[in-house]
């Protein structure tokens, strides 16, 4: 086993929110290293491709040099054994989200038992964002307020003027 720390933070991150680049911040002294990894999964429609994704993730965290962008399909926990991460990070914003993620951690161990999966707790100020509650308000018209990243809330406003044409 590495003796860095390795974490990877997993997610369809379609697209990335304030909450997710919050988790990220405050998971950095916990960690050497952070792969955000945007999950390739061809059964899930997603509003951005997989390569506009990545390259919105690599753009924001460009300057953050223990930070790195990265994809996967397949196991989350195969791709972290190949990262020789053994550290998934994930948030959690309400009760919900635990009831969902613990079964995945507990079969994320058991198909590599040195795989801890850490969360942190939601700030109480973004736990209600989610990228398909911020998609739909903005597909509607609303206005969420600061809950994007500058660029990729220019990009998804193209996109969704773009789909509405
Ligand atoms: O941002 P999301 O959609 O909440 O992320 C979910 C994600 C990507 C973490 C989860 O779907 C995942 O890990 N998918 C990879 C496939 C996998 O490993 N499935 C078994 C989990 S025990």
């Amino acid at each position: 086993m590495s003796n860095s720390r390795i974490a990877v933070f997993p997610g369809s991150f379609d697209p990335i929110h304030l909450g997710h680049v919050d988790l990220v911040e405050r998971a950095l002294p916990l960690f050497d290293e952070i792969v955000v990894a945007v999950l390739n999964n061809e059964h899930k429609r997603t509003i951005f491709s997989l390569e506009e994704r990545v390259e919105m993730l690599e753009e924001l965290f460009r300057d953050s040099a223990r930070v790195r962008v990265a994809s996967f399909e397949g196991l989350v926990a195969d791709f972290a054994r190949t990262e020789s991460a053994f550290f998934l990070l994930r948030g959690l914003r309400n009760g919900k989200d635990f009831e969902y993620e613990l079964p995945m951690t507990v079969m994320n161990r058991r198909l590599v038992p040195e795989l801890e999966t850490v969360f942190l707790p939601t700030r109480p100020e973004l736990c209600d964002l989610s990228s398909s509650l911020i998609k739909e308000v903005l597909k509607l018209g609303g206005d969420p307020g600061e809950v994007l990243p500058e660029d990729v809330r220019s990009r998804l406003a193209a996109k969704l003027k773009e789909a509405a044409s």
